[in-house]
């Protein structure tokens, strides 16, 4: 357990805090991301306290995490260093860094990051994984706002590698630098996103794509089942290995700009979201959970596309661990 990190007391946080070999770690809320980021850190060989105020959520958790550990072939014991709690105190005590994973409400993260402050050392790093809340107004209340970050986990966060870091205007260097060292060796792919934007990234190119997909779709270019396949047998197959600015480096510039010329005036520009979107929510049809979104689903056909990802997603990262 790192002592540098769990003294109480005014310090302001360096990068010289400590080895991160054995920390104690919080999480608030064991829900969906929450039980994820749980096991990959207990994996890494900390020790996790989780904060889940749900009694039914908080039996079915050890079942949750053993599934992730089964699923890729890991060493049981690291289950051993998860404890859940029905309380915060207790899950965040003596904590080196604190990830957030409660309901994206900004009401209740203020309240839930106001707690922490008075729970917490002064030194223990405070981090919310929003997808789209700015930790700028989470931790706006707050009297010690360097250590208050961001980390944008993609779900399920123990099998996507990326998490974005994001800083904001009060976080200090040293919290994204001990934060990245965290969360990097615990085997994830952090990246420095060093302005607290909406979106942050990822989303927002994941967004952009999906801008264009609805308007091709609405205006009647193609169908919806056409349109993935374009993505996932197109340029999508090689996006893992190739990102698009690597692309453009590949083909050139030159080709690049040509393209642009002619393309980017025609693309979808709508300042909001598409009608046709608002409108199948209006209707209900909010996609698998539905049985219709873009396209009819079956509960069978639904359950088949979530275990073809799991699969996927589970196959690379056990070659992940192997090389
Ligand atoms: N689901 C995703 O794909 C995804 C991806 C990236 C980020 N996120 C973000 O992660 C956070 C959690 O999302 P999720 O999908 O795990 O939601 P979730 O609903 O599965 O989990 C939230 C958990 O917080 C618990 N909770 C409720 N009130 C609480 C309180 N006062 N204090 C502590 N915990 C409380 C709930 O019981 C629940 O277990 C959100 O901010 C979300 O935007 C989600």
């Amino acid at each position: 357990m790192s002592t540098g990190a769990t003294r109480r007391g005014e310090t302001a946080l360096t990068e010289a805090e400590g080895q991160l070999d054995s920390l104690k770690i919080g999480i608030v809320g064991g829900g969906l991301m929450g039980h994820g980021i749980a096991y990959l850190l207990a994996a890494a060989g900390h020790q996790v306290g989780v904060f889940e105020p749900s009694a039914e959520l908080r039996a079915s958790l050890p079942s949750r995490v053993k599934s992730i550990s089964d699923l890729l072939n890991d060493d049981p014991t690291a289950l051993e260093r998860i404890a859940v709690h029905d309380q915060l105190a207790p899950a965040v005590k003596d904590a080196a860094f604190v990830f957030e994973a409660g309901p994206e409400k900004l009401p209740l993260k203020q309240k839930i990051f106001g707690e922490l402050e008075s729970l917490t050392a002064r030194n223990t790093i405070l981090a919310s994984n929003s997808s789209a809340i700015p930790t700028t107004e989470i931790g706006r209340n707050l009297k010690h706002r360097d250590r208050v970050v961001g980390t944008h986990f993609w779900n399920p966060p123990h099998l996507v590698p990326l998490v974005e870091i994001i800083q904001n205007e009060k976080t200090s260097e040293a919290v994204v630098a001990r934060t990245i060292e965290l969360l990097r060796e615990a085997g994830k792919t952090p990246v420095h996103v060093r302005r607290d934007i909406p979106g942050f990234v990822g989303n927002r190119l994941q967004h952009a794509l999906k801008r264009e997909a609805i308007a091709l779709v609405a205006a009647g270019v193609c169908d919806a089942e056409t349109l993935d396949t374009v993505v996932k047998q197109g340029f999508g197959a090689r996006m893992a290995v190739l990102g698009p600015l690597e692309q453009s480096d590949l083909v050139g510039l030159d080709l690049t700009l040509d393209i642009s010329e002619v393309l980017v005036a025609d693309l979808d520009r709508s300042a909001g979201p598409h009608p046709v979107l608002r409108e199948k929510v209006a209707a209900g049809k909010l996609g698998m959970k539905t049985g219709e979104g873009f396209r009819k689903w079956t509960p069978e056909q639904a359950d088949a596309v979530r275990e073809r990802l799991r699969r996927f997603l589970a196959e690379q990262a056990r070659r992940r661990k192997k090389t």
